[in-house]
């Protein structure tokens, strides 16, 4: 995709995977961040770093579509290469995924299939699952159920909780997800129909990080 890829980031909240973007984009550029909080302290990292930024809220819409359809539009119009989710807490409408096909990525707390949804470090733990992790992978219509591109897996101890979980996972997602970024921008990962080619550099990051691949 080019070293001037940019890149439209979707949060909600925290942002700490924006940040982890920002701090790591070498093949890609973070040119945009759109919110649908206007309170998402995100939002204040991206104005800060003089990213640009659009927030798009539910209560300026008088229905969920026209809400929906404003989101979609924000996005498109920032024209990004590729749409990065990053704790973007609202469910896409078909319209979206496909507008975006094979360049809209997310980044899920566990080892998708497992855990998809929400609250995955306490259902891992409810679970008494021996290992956790997270997932990137490109989005699909359903809910956490893209094509997977990348794992990265922690092992989960009878003395770990939510908190320590949290922690351990979203210490991965922060290398996992702009290493995937960056390494589709520069195509050493590309998707052939619903093939994933990752390249002999991209395979052997991966080995070295301990990143799972999938082709
Ligand atoms: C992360 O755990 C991400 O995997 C999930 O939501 C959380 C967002 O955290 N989708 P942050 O806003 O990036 O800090």
């Amino acid at each position: 995709m080019g070293t001037e890829c940019p890149v439209t980031v979707l949060v909600s909240g925290r942002g700490s995977n924006l940040r982890a973007l920002v701090d790591a984009q070498t093949h890609f550029r973070v040119s945009a961040v759109i919110s649908n909080h206007s309170g998402a302290p995100a939002l204040q990292f991206a104005r800060e770093h003089g990213i640009y930024v659009e927030c798009v809220e539910r209560k300026d819409f008088a229905n969920l579509a026209e809400f929906k359809a404003a989101v979609l539009g924000a996005v498109v119009k920032t024209k990004p290469n590729l749409v990065a989710l990053a704790g973007f807490m609202m469910v896409l409408q078909p319209e979206f995924v496909d507008e975006f096909e094979g360049r809209l990525l997310n980044v899920h707390p566990s080892l998708l299939p497992d855990f998809a949804g929400l609250d995955t470090h306490q259902r891992v733990i409810e679970a008494k699952a021996e290992e956790h992790g997270c997932s990137v992978h490109f989005v699909d219509r359903g809910v956490d159920t893209g094509q997977l591109i990348a794992q990265a897996k922690v092992s989960v101890s009878e003395a770990d909780t939510t908190q320590t979980l949290e922690a351990r996972v979203l210490e991965l997602e922060h290398r996992i997800y702009p290493w995937t970024v960056n390494a589709i921008c520069k195509n050493a990962i590309s998707l052939t129909g619903t093939k994933l080619v990752y390249s002999t550099s991209a395979r052997a990051e991966a080995k070295q990080n301990n990143f799972i691949i999938f082709d």
